[in-house]
């Protein structure tokens, strides 16, 4: 039958996990859509690298994204950074692609804008991978506590600075010396000083925040503080009080002078050992979601790395392909909906 034909931009750590498993597992992904899923080319910046690994024909890498994003039913988007990822995701759009991205920089400054064009041209964008890794996060928040009221999210949503965090505080290292490591590992960004500096947090927080109250908080709304500042003697005198250093987003409705606003916010924080936050390891993430209804709820899982994010990258793709095979859209989701309260936060 015919296929869902398939755009990859990027084939670094994610893109390339995700290109390794759409080859490996072409039967279960065509039984699960209804139809086989096609990689019809995949976007890099040097088509000389070796990319055997990825089990894909050499003759699909291409240096040519503006024209592979007009020949696609699905555009994958893991490049990274704002441009070109944004007119490119714009032009797929715009060519009546559904889109799937896990780049939080650019959602967190322009996913509203990016989710009105898909409202616009009737196809879906999704990011469950932008938020988290792995963890089931970014569809509860839109689908399944689309009924709830969300009073607060908080937890630790970048594996890099868990990772290096968690390292000084078992080991005694100093930043510096860990950070090589969760780039080795996949974990950090392509600049590693976005998770350090806490921009990738803050990006997350964001998107978080959009979603969680139902309005538009970009990331230059979120108070930033990152962890270059944190010593290994800062670690030590923290264990002598029962406590860990955890990077935090913490997002929370607020009231403000009798209205709502909401309050978002990325910064070191002290946390006795014995809060479930404290026992997160390594690349792993948590989040805490407290609704009106739901009470409290623990999200938890690995927050980096290629095959954990493909995993959320490929739940997406199967959503958006069974879409374009049925001829429906969007589980009725909101996303980046209007409501009229004001992000506090930033400095
Ligand atoms: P990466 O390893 O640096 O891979 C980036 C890929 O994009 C490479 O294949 C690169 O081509 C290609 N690329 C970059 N700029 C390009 C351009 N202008 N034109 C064409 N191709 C271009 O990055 P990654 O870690 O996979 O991350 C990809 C995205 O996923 C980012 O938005 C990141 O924030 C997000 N993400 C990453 C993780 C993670 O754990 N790594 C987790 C969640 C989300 P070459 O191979 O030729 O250099
Ligand atoms: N650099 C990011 C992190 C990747 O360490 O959390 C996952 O979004």
């Amino acid at each position: 039958s015919e296929s869902v034909r398939i755009a990859l931009l990027g084939c670094g750590v994610v893109g390339g996990a995700v290109a390794r498993r759409l080859s490996e597992a072409k039967d279960e992904f065509a039984a699960r859509v209804g139809r086989p899923l096609e990689i019809v080319g995949v976007a890099v910046r040097d088509t000389g690298k070796d990319r055997s690994e990825t089990g894909l024909d050499a003759s699909l890498f291409t240096t040519d994204a503006e024209t592979l994003v007009t020949e696609a039913d699905l555009v994958i988007e893991l490049m990274g950074g704002m441009e070109p990822a944004k007119s490119l995701l714009q032009k797929a759009i715009e060519s009546g692609a559904s889109v799937i991205t896990a780049n939080k920089a650019l959602l967190g400054q322009h996913g509203a804008e990016l989710y009105e064009l898909a409202e616009e041209h009737g196809v879906d964008l999704y990011y469950e991978a932008a938020v988290a890794g792995a963890i089931p996060l970014i569809r509860p928040l839109r689908v399944s506590l689309a009924g709830d009221s969300v009073h607060r999210v908080m937890g630790i949503v970048n594996g890099t600075t868990n990772f290096i965090l968690d390292k000084m505080d078992r080991t005694g290292a100093q930043l510096a010396d860990v950070l090589a490591e969760a780039q080795e590992l996949g974990y950090a960004e392509a600049d590693p000083t976005a998770d350090v500096e806490g921009h990738d947090a803050q990006a997350k927080a964001a998107i978080l925040a959009s979603l969680a109250f139902h309005t538009r908080v970009r990331t230059c709304d979120v108070h930033v503080e990152g962890i270059m500042g944190v010593t290994a003697d800062d670690i030590r005198a923290a264990r002598r009080i029962g406590c860990v250093i955890k990077l935090l987003a913490i997002a929370e409705l607020v009231d403000k002078g009798g209205s709502q606003a909401v309050n978002v916010r990325v910064h070191p924080t002290l946390i006795d050992r014995s809060h479930p936050l404290a026992s997160v390891r390594e690349a792993f993430n948590a989040v805490f979601v407290e609704t009106q209804m739901a009470g409290e709820l623990m999200f938890y899982g690995p927050g980096a790395g290629g095959d954990p994010t493909a995993s959320a990258v490929l739940g997406d793709v199967v959503q958006a392909a069974r879409h374009k095979v049925t001829g429906g859209r969007g589980p009725g989701e909101l996303s980046y909906a209007n409501l009229p309260i004001e992000p506090i936060g930033a400095s």
